[in-house]
């Protein structure tokens, strides 16, 4: 692995509210894990302590520290129980408020169950939201089943085996996010022209995606690309210190 001068941000997302919740474990121990390595910063972001109201969706309930989160991010690891064989509506809710702040970032899945599976069928669907967001989802899971077995009253893990999963799924979620910063940074759409410059430390920034948005107001009617049928965002990051930034193509200088 290249080392990097950068530490590389990988939040851990616990996926559900419910009360006596045993994601919460799961959360920490993945937490726990990734603090040991070497250039990682990460935290546990608990969809329960985030103030999304609930009577709107999408981009218009953004939380400024969410987001600002999701754009820092490298990789996210998201932990997700299985409830009625799907993802909790509310993890949903959450990663809905954001979209421009996941492009060409990781994204590995944890998925928890009471029953045999682990989550798995949760994880299957979560999958194509996922990169309708713009993560990109690595080939490695861990899969908790019978969780209510794998950790004791004090929260301390019973199975041991569930360690050298971890560090595999997180090898992996490393060597991705590893590969997706060298691409945001250093690999430049083939249109790319009149380089942004970043906002935190002047450097030239690098076009690495762009992603057509649905107009909702009818203010941005005019931002539309008629060929396109939306708004097109270019997605830059700085190559000098790893900022995140984007702009309407429309807005090209
Ligand atoms: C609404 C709901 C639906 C559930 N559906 C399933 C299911 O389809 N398969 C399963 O194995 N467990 C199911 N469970 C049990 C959860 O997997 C169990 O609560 C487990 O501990 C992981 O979720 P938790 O973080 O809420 O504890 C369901 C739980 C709830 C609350």
């Amino acid at each position: 692995m290249v080392a990097s001068p950068r530490a590389f941000y990988v939040p851990v997302i616990v996926g559900t509210v419910r009360k006596g919740r045993k994601s919460l474990p799961v959360g920490r121990l993945v937490y726990s894990e990734l603090s040991r390595r070497p250039g990682i910063e990460t935290e546990l972001i608990d969809v329960a302590q985030l103030p999304l109201p609930v009577d709107d969706a999408g981009e218009a309930i953004k939380d400024a520290g969410f987001s600002g989160k999701m754009t820092r991010s490298d990789a996210i690891v998201v932990i997700s129980p299985e409830y009625n064989h799907g993802y909790p509506g509310l993890l949903k809710h959450v990663l809905d408020s954001c979209l421009k702040e996941y492009v060409h970032k990781a994204v590995g899945v944890v998925g928890v169950s009471a029953g045999p599976f682990g989550g798995s069928r949760g994880i299957q669907d979560l999958l194509p939201v996922l990169r309708e967001l713009g993560l990109v989802a690595i080939f490695w899971d861990v899969n908790f089943s019978t969780v209510q077995d794998a950790f004791d009253d004090s929260g301390a893990l019973r199975d041991q085996a569930y360690l050298p999963r971890i560090d595999k799924f997180l090898d992996e979620l490393v060597w991705m996010a590893t590969t997706l910063r060298h691409g945001r940074e250093q690999v430049a759409m083939p249109q790319a022209e009149a380089p942004m410059r970043c906002t935190e430390c002047g450097a030239e920034m690098n076009h690495h995606a762009e992603k057509v948005l649905r107009a909702v107001d009818p203010a941005d009617e005019s931002s539309v690309d008629p060929a396109l049928g939306g708004i097109v965002e270019e997605l830059h990051s700085c190559p000098a210190c790893g900022a995140n930034a984007w702009r309407r193509a429309s807005a090209r200088k």
